[in-house]
């Protein structure tokens, strides 16, 4: 049997690839802030209800067009998720709506603060509303977490209707949106939606990070949302790791000062888009009408293909094939994929056009039982 593990395509990770990252200009800009700021980078920031550097959350008001009293800032997009659910689960009640399929870290972490995670099926156009409305007709969740915008796994972008009907729900039966939007400004191809925050700010926490669009190794992440609800994540953060780490935060300032944040989208996204438009072309080749969606931005295309294999079986085929694949049932609430279904998520970003076809091809030969 021939050993492909030296050449395997990698369908595994987001992580952006290293073309994207504009590390000379970083570095030039981390010289500058120790020059200027070398104690306050290099003490403990100040204490009590610190939602995050000022002049950081004073750049990301400016982004967002938002008053930064309504921003809190930690280590990665991540760590505000963690703390969102802390505080949010149990407060108003247990049960947390997901869409299915979703990002994994996020299930476990709802999972780990006690969170009952139920999904919503996600279409082409985002979460099934049909079902959403039966389940919050029955059951105040504490809220539904959305990944409205290219979203990790299924590369799905929510359609502005579905959008206003979601907030429209949301309203009806009371209930919180968490929306996670670190794709969002990643887009290739189309004009972009509102975000739900936009269309209805007072039922909305959005969550996003600089690591898609600056530098990951930063871990600078922040939520917007009401004021109140800031100070009490600086509260969780602050018992827990104190503050965000100065040095970067004075970093991401000044990137977004300088306007290093917006010439790195604008790599990302010139870099970006031929891999996408390959990647949209070649997944549709290899697997036809299982591709979810032509997502139009960010990171990820996916597919829902049909095979008599166990995902156990249909993995070890696909390394077989010359590909390592993501567990796919893992970005489903209770890990239980569609019957008869696989779940296929194929990040594109960081493989060549080469690669990402070979990969796609190899897949196909497995869903057709060519590789056994
Ligand atoms: C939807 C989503 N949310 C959050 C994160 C975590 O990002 P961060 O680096 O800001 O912690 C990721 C990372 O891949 C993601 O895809």
């Amino acid at each position: 049997m021939a050993d492909h593990t030296s050449e395997l395509v990698p369908f595994t990770r987001g992580v952006p690839p290293a073309e994207v990252l504009l590390v000379d200009e970083l570095a030039k800009l981390t010289t500058q802030v120790l020059e200027e700021s070398p104690v306050a980078v290099f003490q403990y920031a100040p204490i009590g209800r610190n939602r995050g550097d000022e002049r950081l959350r004073a750049e990301l008001g400016r982004h967002h067009g938002v008053d930064p009293d309504r921003i809190f800032v930690s280590n990665g997009s991540l760590q505000v998720l963690d703390l969102l659910a802390r505080h949010l689960i149990g407060r108003f009640g247990r049960s947390v709506l997901t869409e299915a399929p979703t990002y994994d870290r996020a299930r476990q972490i709802f999972e780990r603060h006690g969170g009952q995670v139920t999904g919503v099926a996600l279409r082409g156009d985002g979460a099934d509303l049909d079902q959403l409305r039966d389940l919050v007709a029955r059951h105040t969740p504490a809220f539904f977490y959305t990944i409205p915008d290219f979203q990790n796994p299924a590369g799905v972008c929510m359609s502005e209707e579905k959008r206003r009907a979601l907030v429209g729900l949301a309203r009806q039966y009371g209930f919180l949106i968490v929306e996670d939007t670190p794709y969002r400004r990643l887009r290739y191809r189309g004009a972009a939606a509102p975000t739900l925050a936009e269309l209805a700010p007072d039922r909305v926490l959005t969550i996003s990070s600089l690591s898609k669009v600056l530098s990951p190794g930063l871990r600078v992440g922040y939520a917007i949302g009401d004021a109140d609800t800031m100070v009490q994540l600086a509260e969780l953060a602050e018992g827990t790791y104190l503050t965000a780490s100065p040095l970067a935060q004075a970093v991401a300032a000044r990137a977004l000062e300088d306007g290093l944040v917006e010439r790195s989208i604008q790599r990302a996204v010139t870099f970006l888009a031929p891999r996408h438009d390959a990647a949209v072309e070649a997944a549709r080749e290899a697997f036809g009408d299982g591709l979810l969606s032509e997502p139009g931005g960010g990171y990820f295309v996916s597919a829902l293909v049909r095979s008599d294999l166990t995902e156990a079986e249909f993995l070890a085929a696909a390394e077989r094939a010359g590909v390592r694949l993501s567990r796919g049932s893992a970005f489903f609430p209770d890990e239980r994929l569609p019957a008869g279904s696989l779940f296929l998520r194929l990040p594109f970003q960081a493989l060549s056009l080469e690669a990402f076809r070979r990969g796609a091809r190899a897949l196909a030969d497995v869903v057709a039982r060519r590789v056994r």
